[in-house]
């Protein structure tokens, strides 16, 4: 085992004692497995191609502030880093440094000394100093006919005074097409989403994880939730959970809807006062070691649904159920919007569910599939809802005025599939216990 292998076992076993130690999580992806990811892109390429991949930069809050820093997941998917000013190199022919033919390289801004790690897995990496990438990349490329680029920072920008858009990408490409004449640039978005979308036995247990520190806030929001309170006390009950779990943050802002803002699908301004006879959807997740949980739970803000209510979330929790039944591998995500259309349009509410019922969850909460066939590995959510204007005329006044979500992440099996989000409760009778405990 050379020297840097070591170190990251080290690392990871630190990591391991101390999460123990304070009872944080303790389960994290194996550096066996970042290697096998390694290996798994280079047999995608060919010995002219390179990939390059850049670290996420900090996103600018507001003056000097930056966010907190999130790593670009294709970036955290081939390497665990999560440190800004990297830059990964896949070099599939092979670069030599010193001594050793190396595949796999890092730059970085703070390593004083190159070093290189021999894998027992057949991927050989260095760790360079970020001040040898023109000359190293220089060289890579001269023998090189097609670059894939996964690039974070490079989207476009509005330029609103002008009324135009600056493309970023296309701007660099085309520059960096003019130095390497003849060189190909493509996306490297495919070939890796092609490995990310299928989890590995680590990344389901991590994403298993994450769904159940998700859980235990839905609970813990169920159990305190009274009129009167606003929409944001749930959200701290759900992401003080999240954070003392040793989670960073959400996976994305939690939705805390009540009443009307029940039917804003991307609800976040939480600060509602809260009333009896109103449901309060509460669509969260936890990112746990950048995966991501995505559960939604609808309450009655009394600890009690009204009768039209009640009836609603049965006909939502049916196509919730029936849509599971039919999960597993080479079912169509189309098959599953079909289904939950099938249900409601019995009852002719088909109209009122304005979104699909299921996406990809992963190291993003909508995360890259390959196609739209469902894989044996695959994380998906199953959501289904019903959402009634206030205004509506369509439907009895008892109807009007709120939305129903429930949604689930579910493993893709061989055969079928497995509700990770199973244990959080969901059924009129589980939640109205909870809630009047
Ligand atoms: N929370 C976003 C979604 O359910 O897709
Ligand atoms: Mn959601
Ligand atoms: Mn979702």
């Amino acid at each position: 085992m050379k020297a840097s292998t070591a170190l990251y076992r080290y690392v990871i076993l630190l990591i391991v004692t101390l999460s123990l130690q304070f009872k944080l999580f303790s389960q994290v992806i194996s550096a066996e497995e970042y290697t096998s990811r390694q290996k798994q892109l280079l047999a995608l390429t060919s010995p002219n191609n390179a990939v390059i991949l850049k670290s996420a930069g900090y996103k600018v809050r507001s003056a000097d502030v930056a966010y907190r820093y999130r790593q670009e997941s294709n970036f955290l998917y081939l390497s665990g880093i999560k440190k800004t000013n990297s830059i990964l190199l896949f070099v599939p022919q092979g670069f030599r440094i010193a001594e050793n033919m190396v595949n796999v390289l890092l730059f970085d801004p703070e390593v004083k000394k190159d070093s290189v790690a021999n894998s027992e897995h057949g991927v050989n990496g260095a760790v360079v100093n970020s001040n040898r990438f023109d000359d190293i990349f220089n060289s890579v490329i001269k023998n090189t006919d097609t670059l894939f680029v996964s690039a974070p920072d490079l989207g476009f920008v509005n330029d609103w005074l002008n009324n135009r858009r600056i493309f970023i990408e296309r701007d660099a490409y085309k520059t960096l097409q003019q130095k390497f004449p003849g060189l190909k640039i493509k996306s490297a978005a495919a070939l890796i989403a092609g490995l990310r979308e299928i989890k590995s036995n680590d990344e389901t247990a991590v994403i298993k994880k994450a769904v159940e520190i998700t859980g235990k806030g839905i609970e813990r929001a169920m159990k305190i939730c009274k009129p009167g309170m606003r929409e944001y006390e749930l959200r701290a009950a759900i992401e003080y959970e999240m954070i003392r779990s040793g989670c960073d943050y959400p996976a994305f802002p939690s939705i805390i809807g009540s009443g009307e803002n029940s039917l804003i699908l991307h609800y976040e301004d939480d600060n509602m006062k809260m009333e009896k006879n109103q449901v309060v959807v509460m669509d969260v997740g936890a990112e746990l070691e950048g995966y991501s949980a995505d559960v939604t739970r609808t309450i009655p803000v009394t600890g009690r649904f009204t009768k039209a209510q009640k009836e609603i979330y049965e006909l939502v929790l049916k196509a919730n159920e029936e849509i599971i039944k039919i999960i597993r591998p080479g079912i169509k995500f189309r098959d599953l919007d079909n289904k939950a259309i099938e249900i409601f349009k019995e009852k002719g509410l088909d109209r009122y569910l304005p979104h699909s019922v299921s996406h990809s969850v992963g190291l993003d909460t909508h995360d890259v599939i390959s196609g739209q066939e469902l894989k044996s590995g695959m994380v998906i959510t199953v959501e289904p809802g019903l959402y009634f204007p206030k205004d509506e005329t369509g439907i009895e006044p008892e109807y009007r005025g709120f939305g129903i979500r429930i949604e689930d992440d579910v493993l893709v099996t061989a055969d079928g599939c497995e509700v990770i989000s199973r244990n959080i409760p969901k059924t009129v009778k589980e939640i109205e216990s909870i809630m009047n405990r």
